[in-house]
């Protein structure tokens, strides 16, 4: 992110280190990338992955990912969103590619980390790994169908099994004509048990000549600056570190400025639920089960932090209906007496 310092005779332009908010499957969608950007300290999130088989999507499923794209690929808060796509077949993957960017996407994010086996059984995600051949095909296909405007990245991980095709990964990447990428710092068979390996991240960086940007592992304001400090990364993206504490890259971003911001106390949390809950709502229409699953699901992460996220989790699990859950959030919170 870029701001303008003015003085009546000069401009000095000051560039702080970007903070990603991470694609999450089933965890970040639209209403939480709005929440989390609205809190602050984001400069680009980007979306679930979206599977790319043999047909071009049509603008609903685009729209259901990312609606966004109403909405001049920005969250309500202005921060840029990117579209993810996975997939193998590199036609398929620039037709989708080309087909977003008609409908408004100006920055593409190629998904080579996954490690779901239904995925990776179709060739898709962290398996293309063991294949940097490959994919240096995926990224210099989908590269040569957009036009030089948009932007193009991608994500990975170390590896598949092993690591010892990392820098040809990242370099197929690079090579391919991806103008950053995002390194996951563990293989596909490390799943997500620590530690995330980010002098690994480091070498990658040290490799390329595109910038670098590093994930896995970032809970804390502390390991912000580890991370920073053994990757030698500039930017960072954030994943569950995020959801769980929502303001860490408000903190981050804060500190990054010279200032130490509080953090937000669960009374100033409430507020942020109940109007999540919202969100779902709205996005759902009449699916019951969308709201309260995400809701329940939030609570469960948010616990990690707030001990009394687990306690509301407790008082909101018999309840089933929508407008319960609203008066019970909507009590709370006035009893608090904050309003977002
Ligand atoms: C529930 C879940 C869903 C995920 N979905 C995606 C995805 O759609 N695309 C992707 O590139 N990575 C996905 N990831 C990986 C994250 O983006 C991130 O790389 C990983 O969680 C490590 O970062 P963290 O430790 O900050 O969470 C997912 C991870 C989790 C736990």
């Amino acid at each position: 992110m870029v701001i303008r310092v003015s003085s009546p005779d000069i401009q000095t332009k000051i560039s702080f280190p970007r903070i990603l908010l991470a694609p999450m499957q089933g965890l970040i969608d639209a209403p939480m990338r709005d929440l989390l950007t609205r809190i602050g300290g984001f400069d680009i999130c980007v979306t679930e992955f979206i599977r790319i088989t043999h047909t071009v999507h049509g603008k609903s499923m685009w729209l259901k990912y990312m609606p966004e794209l109403a909405q001049n690929n920005q969250t309500q808060a202005g921060t840029a969103v990117a579209v993810q796509l996975l997939g193998s077949h590199a036609e398929n993957m620039a037709l989708n590619a080309l087909k977003v960017v008609k409908l408004g996407a100006n920055h593409i994010d190629l998904n080579f980390g996954c490690p779901a086996p239904t995925v990776n059984q179709h060739q898709g995600g962290a398996v293309l790994l063991q294949y940097p051949e490959k994919i240096e095909q995926i990224v210099a296909t989908v590269r040569q169908s957009l036009p030089a405007e948009i932007k193009l990245s991608a994500k990975m991980r170390l590896g598949y099994e092993h690591k010892n095709l990392a820098l040809e990964c990242a370099y197929a990447i690079e090579q391919g004509g991806a103008g950053e990428v995002t390194v996951h710092a563990r293989t596909k068979t490390e799943g997500y048990r620590p530690p995330a390996h980010w002098e690994w991240t480091g070498r990658i960086r040290e490799a390329l000549s595109i910038p670098v940007i590093a994930n896995g592992d970032v809970f804390t304001l502390a390991d912000y600056h580890q991370i920073r400090e053994i990757s030698g990364c500039t930017d960072v993206m954030l994943g569950r570190g995020a959801v769980q504490c929502p303001d860490l890259a408000r903190q981050i971003a804060a500190t990054n400025r010279g200032i130490n911001l509080p953090a937000l106390t669960w009374t100033e949390i409430l507020p942020w639920i109940e109007d999540f809950f919202n969100g779902c709502c709205q996005l759902s229409n009449s699916h019951v089960n969308y709201p309260v699953a995400r809701l329940k699901q939030w609570l469960g992460m948010l616990r990690l932090h707030y001990a009394e996220a687990g306690e509301l989790f407790i008082q909101l699990r018999k309840i089933t209906t929508i407008a319960d859950i609203q008066k019970e959030l909507s009590l709370l919170t006035s009893e608090n007496g904050i309003s977002v």
